[in-house]
């Protein structure tokens, strides 16, 4: 089985996709980590963003065990990783080790931009998650807010429409929904609602 989870930032893809691969016991991929662990080993490094070549070396050289959210969390980091997420031989270095990490058995949760799309098109649950920009950043200032340190909201939110139009407006593998993909906007969702909605879709697969 692969579950593939799509969506922009801040939509509630990896609170999603920790509880179902908890619940299935299955794998789990933020294949968002592998664009971020790029662009930290390029940042650490000294090198530039923009050449795609040396780029594409610090992408084959990735390791999927060592992936730590906490790590990579960096804001600086973030925005390098989407910088980097539009060149294609990075993206084609990421999705070979994500494809492989697909495989595992008994079911893997992948979560991304493209998984649906792209990564895993024979998936046989896709999810869209998404909400509106104004929940999204709201979601991000209170998660800042309860690591008790300050944060910005109108900067918080300028920075998800950037982030979105950088994700949807690239060339190669866009953020969109797959044709066959469920649409699940958590604007007014709890999180408990939106697991429930996707366990229903995941259960029905699994019993056809
Ligand atoms: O992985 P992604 O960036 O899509 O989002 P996330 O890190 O899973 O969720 C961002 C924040 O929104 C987290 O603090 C979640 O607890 C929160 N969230 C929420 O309040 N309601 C939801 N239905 C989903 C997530
Ligand atoms: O920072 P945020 O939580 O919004 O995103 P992330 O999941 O940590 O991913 C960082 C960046 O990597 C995103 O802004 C995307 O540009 C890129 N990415 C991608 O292009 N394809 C994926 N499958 C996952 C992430």
């Amino acid at each position: 089985m692969i579950i593939a989870i799509d969506g922009p930032a801040a939509a509630g893809k990896g609170t999603l996709s920790r509880r179902i691969a908890e619940t299935y016991g299955y794998h789990h991929l933020d294949t968002g980590l592998t664009y971020r662990a790029t662009a930290k080993a390029l940042l650490d490094a000294g090198l530039p963003l923009d050449n795609e070549a040396v780029a594409e070396r610090m992408a084959l050289a990735v390791e999927l065990a060592g992936l730590d959210r906490d790590v990579l969390s960096a804001h600086a980091i973030g925005e390098a990783a989407s910088k980097i997420a539009v060149m294609p031989s990075v993206r084609r270095a990421l999705v070979e080790a994500q494809r492989a990490f697909s495989k595992r058995a008994p079911g893997t949760v992948l979560d991304g931009r493209d998984i649906g799309t792209v990564v895993c098109p024979e998936a046989p649950v896709k999810l869209y998650v998404t909400a509106s920009p104004e929940v999204r950043a709201k979601r991000r200032y209170d998660e800042i807010l309860g690591k008790g340190e300050s944060a910005d909201f109108d900067a918080i939110f300028a920075d998800v429409k950037k982030r979105d139009e950088r994700d949807m407006g690239r060339a190669d593998s866009p953020l969109k929904p797959a044709d066959d993909a469920h649409l699940l906007d958590t604007s007014e969702m709890s999180i408990e609602a939106a697991f429930f909605a996707a366990k229903a879709l995941i259960d029905a697969a699994l019993t056809k």
